[in-house]
């Protein structure tokens, strides 16, 4: 599947659609919010200012080399982020999240209430409370051009990581819910079966077993990144697409037993992905994988990481562009120039402004980032699964001059 984009809604992620951010609140979409609206003395005019303004103060810190994204912003957001959890939540609070200039900026979390949503499982109008903070992560281009915010609904745009409100139910609850644990395992078993004919993994045993990379790379672990619902994705299916997160795990455990047999020591396994079931994580662990809440697989990728993501819906190239250099990644093939669009460009059959660019967006930053990485490109024949994605091998200095 290409890189999503970052507003027209995925297949795969509900939970992610669901996600409201303080910006809409701000933008009046809520009505439960005039409240907060008036509290904060909506002026268009003043915020479209103050949004511009940032945007070229984001450009500037950007261009000087200041992180869009630290360990320490991280760490701290999910302390915030944990204490609203460990209690009841509050309807409406203040934190602080740590932006571009080192600076603590306010960020308004609120409870959200949906009115007027039908329920898929009885087809009657609910209202339910959305009231799980989750860290939202910006790319640089999303904090630096108008895109489908106008610019007076985001005013802020110096912090690269908010907290915003997501909805607690998970997409597939209810295609999964008579899939067993054990199903999913085997269903995972003939993926991997599977994968071990591709050309792909054909591809994977030549560059690891190649040139000794392995032995140099020492990687200790492989750290995967929404790679998908386990659980439906690795059952029987007409159409091969649909086993794709099937096929990807199948690629991280595959990938992890061939390192681990060459070094002769440990390669940990770990997932990062909010919409697994109880089941993805049960056949997840008994093959030995460790499951990462959000956001602490972030904190875990160090030079001795080989990275895996595929279209994921945050940006996490860029991020680990800014946290570390990894002995490898696999993920979407970093496209040479910087795709640009200008204001306007992108508009849909209603003449809307839309994103255009994907969640996870290559950036000037992820692009210097695999100058020093010999870069191999997966097999069309399995586009199915990883649709334009390029294997990163860290070079090291001496292969670089
Ligand atoms: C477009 S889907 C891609 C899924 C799969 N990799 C594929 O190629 O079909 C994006 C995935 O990113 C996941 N995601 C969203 N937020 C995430 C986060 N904070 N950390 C890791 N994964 C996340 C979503 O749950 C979703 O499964």
């Amino acid at each position: 599947m290409p890189p999503a984009s970052s507003s027209t809604g995925h297949a795969n992620d509900a939970m992610d659609g669901e996600r409201l951010s303080n910006e809409s609140i701000l933008s009046g979409e809520w009505s439960s919010n005039e409240d907060i609206l008036n509290e904060y003395g909506y002026d268009p005019a003043s915020m479209k200012r103050r949004a511009e303004k940032s945007m070229a103060r984001v450009r500037e810190l950007y261009d000087e080399g200041k992180p869009l994204f630290t360990r320490e912003m991280i760490e701290d957001t999910q302390r915030q982020i944990d204490e609203i959890k460990s209690g009841e939540p509050p309807s409406m609070t203040t934190l602080s999240v740590i932006g571009m200039d080192g600076k603590r900026h306010e960020n308004l979390w609120a409870t959200i209430v949906h009115d007027n949503e039908v329920s898929a499982e009885t087809d009657l109008l609910v209202a339910y409370t959305s009231d799980v903070p989750v860290m939202s992560f910006h790319h640089i281009q999303s904090l630096t051009e108008p895109t489908s915010d106008e610019p007076e609904h985001w005013p802020n745009r110096l912090t690269p990581i908010t907290v915003n409100s997501c909805s607690r139910s998970n997409p597939y609850s209810e295609e999964a819910k008579d899939i067993t644990a054990a199903q999913v395992a085997a269903g995972w078993d003939s993926c991997i079966e599977d994968f071990s004919r591709t050309e792909t993994w054909r591809m994977l045993q030549a560059i690891f077993n190649g040139a000794s990379a392995a032995p140099r790379l020492d990687i200790d672990k492989i750290v995967g990144f929404g790679l998908g619902n386990l659980t439906v994705g690795s059952m029987p299916h007409e159409d091969p697409w649909e086993r794709t997160s099937g096929m990807q795990h199948a690629l991280l455990v595959s990938l992890a037993d061939l390192l681990e047999k060459q070094a002769g020591r440990p390669v940990r396994r770990i997932v990062q992905e909010p919409i697994y079931l109880d089941t993805c994580k049960e056949a997840l662990r008994a093959r030995g994988v460790e499951i990462a809440e959000p956001e602490t697989g972030f904190l875990l990728v160090d030079e001795r990481t080989l990275v895996i993501t595929v279209s994921c819906n945050v940006p996490v190239r860029q991020i680990v562009a800014d946290l570390a250099r990894p002995a490898g990644m696999i993920w979407n093939r970093v496209e040479p120039e910087e795709r640009r669009f200008s204001r306007g460009s992108v508009i849909d059959e209603d003449g809307e402004l839309i994103e255009p660019y994907t969640t996870d967006e290559a950036s000037s930053r992820v692009r210097d980032l695999v100058k020093g990485y010999t870069e191999h490109q997966l097999p069309e024949e399995d586009d199915e699964w990883f649709n334009d994605v390029a294997v990163y091998i860290r070079q090291e200095m001496e292969e670089l001059v």
